[in-house]
């Protein structure tokens, strides 16, 4: 019940892995023959990855995830564009956070958080007071909360941002692989995906870098992804991201009614067995993460133990995002929509493998867990 943190790898997506662990283990970057099939392999996969997402082989540089792929479009940014000023949101995942966080600290920019809803979406008429008041920024905003699945209109506020004259960079890792993305529509110079977040295997994402954006160098070394990111390439995790994003994209319909048919069965489920039971961020499923739902409990004696009790049952849930777990100081996320302090917000997320069972069987043992005592 952890699929935000990560997901299962999809065995179709280990198939086209394994014949490049084993056999193809060529240099891609060697003029050889065996290093030329690999590269053969490599350009696949990115014209793969850009047809889905509507756009040019050209726009898409691989990463090692979408962490590296959100540092590379923040950081690379303000050195190419001379940015002083980055618009974001105290929600943001880390990889946004922190890297805004440590540039304001160097002093190369100030940030403007914009306002948030109770629910987390941005407050549109704030966005286009801070772009009038700041040309030139840089504005990173994510399309859907990890934690509580809030989804923005990624739409309007690239819109916004044009009109403006800024830069947008949007981390989509949670909604890559899970809703279509039509990059020539979307007015967003940047958007990350991360191939364990749809059933790909780890260590591997991609940054998009729209063709008006000229970034310079990611990472210095070889001359590898277009002289932007030096580095051997992570062929098979390439090859496994590009078939898992296919594999996402032939059967989104019948995997998204499914998830949510999961996610609707647990908040019924939930209602129904802890009368009290509240959930954080948006239940619109139109306006939401289908994968995601944040369960709000009511104070109770358990609650500092909830995570582990549901661990002991086999249950794996999340008080946070699985980057910040081990840091005490509660949720960022939570605290960024002044979620009460009383109550333990837990994040559910589901898969296309999880099961109504599951669902069923952790509800009750969370129905057992709140149960009242009896003396
Ligand atoms: C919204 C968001 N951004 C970025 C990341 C980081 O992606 P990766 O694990 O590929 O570095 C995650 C992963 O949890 C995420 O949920």
């Amino acid at each position: 019940m952890d699929n935000a943190a990560t997901t299962a790898l999809d065995p179709e997506v280990f198939e086209v892995m394994k014949p490049l662990m084993l056999d193809m283990y060529g240099n891609p970057s060697s003029t050889h023959a065996h290093g030329r099939e690999v590269r053969t392999k490599i350009e696949h996969a990115r014209r793969k990855v850009a047809e889905l997402l509507n756009t040019v082989p050209g726009e898409i540089f691989f990463t090692s995830g979408g962490t590296e792929a959100d540092n590379t479009a923040i950081c690379c940014t303000v050195d190419a564009y001379k940015v002083k000023h980055i618009i974001s949101t105290s929600i943001e995942h880390h990889a946004v956070k922190h890297t805004i966080e440590r540039l304001v600290e160097a002093g190369k920019v100030k940030a403007s958080y914009v306002d948030l809803d109770e629910k987390g979406h941005i407050d549109m008429a704030h966005l286009e007071q801070l772009l009038k008041n700041n040309p030139n920024s840089l504005v990173s905003i994510m399309h859907a909360n990890n934690e509580i699945g809030t989804k923005n209109d990624i739409d309007r506020i690239g819109e916004l941002v044009e009109e403006y004259g800024g830069t947008f960079h949007s981390d989509t890792v949670q909604t890559m692989g899970h809703f279509t993305h039509d990059l020539k529509k979307l007015k967003a110079h940047f958007v990350v995906g991360s191939a364990h977040k749809f059933h790909g295997p780890k260590g591997v994402g991609f940054l998009r870098v729209c063709k008006s954006r000229s970034i310079g160098r990611f990472i210095e070394g070889g001359g590898q992804e277009r002289n932007r990111r030096g580095g051997t390439e992570n062929v098979y995790g390439i090859v496994g991201l590009a078939k898992a994003l296919e594999l996402a994209y032939s059967n989104m319909d019948t995997h998204r009614a499914h998830v949510q048919g999961l996610k609707d069965r647990m908040i019924h489920k939930l209602k129904t067995a802890i009368p009290e039971i509240q959930f954080n961020g948006n239940l619109d499923s139109e306006r939401s993460l289908y994968t995601v739902l944040n369960a709000s409990f009511p104070a109770h004696e358990n609650n500092a133990m909830l995570l582990f009790s549901l661990d002991i049952n086999g249950i794996s849930a999340s008080g946070g995002s699985a980057c910040s777990s081990g840091a005490n100081t509660g949720s960022h996320v939570l605290n960024g929509i002044n979620a009460d302090p009383s109550r333990q917000g837990i994040r559910f997320s589901f898969s296309k493998y999880n099961t109504t069972d599951e669902v069923d069987y952790t509800v009750a043992k969370l129905e057992e867990i709140f149960a009242p005592v009896e003396v």
